[in-house]
């Protein structure tokens, strides 16, 4: 693995392999073992876009890889007044020794390691969010010991979480049911790869048939960043998308919820659903640390 840009990219061997790295991170950190495996590094993290568990879930885990992290916000860049992207990565690349990025176009984040030619991390673009997919992932194996037989369903928008969600979920073998309003399907990426998966994918617009004897249930944000402008537009849309306790009856009894986070109560899902899930939400933010870490050594070791 040379970069991470999207799950598509990974095998499901090397899925798995941050997952036992990271489930092993997680118990060295519990027990106080740290051993600086990428001391001297530095670490570029150039965001775009706002965020509090990306931000500092890298800054931590850099730290306690024994790296330097950088933090470089747009608008303190020259980027934010103008240098092109491709003059930006062949100086970084000189000083840094990987570099995070949240941004907009997947092409920005593919385009930064062509030109940096360090390696790159995706840490969320509107196309994906493979960082966080992946603390899903090892958080849906904490509590639920395995993935086969599994029933992940996603309510809502089908953007960069619900992209990410399909392409992790369908590569470790859990079965997939969406639910999304008809102009808010996922990537036609997405969906032309989950062709490979015949029986194991549904894509719906009625989330009571998604959600369907599901045994973890997803949902995000109806406005992600950078569509403000359209709030009221998807509000009205998504209005049927909420996880309310009444849809989850029909899931199985043993369901878990998640969220990337921030949530909006009383939008995608409602207060009672977000706290009689807080378990499962505060373990899946978490886990962002440990799984990044994992994909930082992966990277750079
Ligand atoms: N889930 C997530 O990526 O959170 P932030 O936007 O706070 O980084
Ligand atoms: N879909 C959301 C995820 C935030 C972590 C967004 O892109 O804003």
């Amino acid at each position: 693995m040379k970069n991470l840009f999207k799950l598509l990219d990974l095998t499901k061997e090397e899925i798995i392999d941050i997952l036992d790295l990271a489930d092993q991170l997680k118990y060295e950190r519990k027990h106080n073992i740290y051993s600086n495996p990428l001391q001297g590094k530095n670490i570029g993290m150039i965001f775009e876009k706002a965020s509090t568990r990306t931000r500092v879930s890298f800054e931590v885990g850099i730290g306690e890889l024994g790296a330097r992290p950088l933090f470089l916000s747009s608008s303190d860049l020259q980027i934010g007044r103008g240098e092109p992207l491709i003059d930006t990565a062949r100086v970084l690349g000189r000083y840094l020794d990987a570099i995070m990025i949240r941004t907009f176009d997947q092409s920005t984040v593919e385009d930064l390691a062509k030109y940096s030619k360090v390696p790159v991390i995706n840490g969320l673009t509107d196309f994906a969010h493979p960082c966080q997919v992946l603390a899903d992932l090892m958080t849906i194996r904490e509590f639920k010991v395995r993935f086969d037989d599994l029933t992940l369903c996603y309510i809502g928008d089908g953007n960069n979480m619900c992209n990410s969600l399909i392409v992790g979920a369908l590569k470790v073998g859990m079965n997939v049911s969406i639910a999304t309003p008809k102009e808010y399907e996922p990537h036609g990426d997405v969906l032309e790869f989950t062709k490979l998966y015949p029986g194991k994918f549904s894509l719906v617009h009625e989330p009571e048939k998604a959600v369907d004897s599901a045994d973890i249930i997803v949902t995000d944000v109806w406005t992600s960043m950078g569509q403000e402008s359209e709030k009221v537009k998807r509000e009205m849309a998504f209005k049927d998308y909420c996880l309310t306790s009444n849809l989850l009856k029909l899931a199985n009894p043993n369901y878990i919820v998640l969220h990337c986070l921030p949530a909006h109560r009383g939008e995608e899902i409602t207060d009672e659903v977000f706290e009689n899930n807080a378990e499962f939400i505060f373990e899946e933010a978490e886990n962002r640390l440990h799984v990044q870490k994992a994909v930082m050594l992966k990277l750079l070791k």
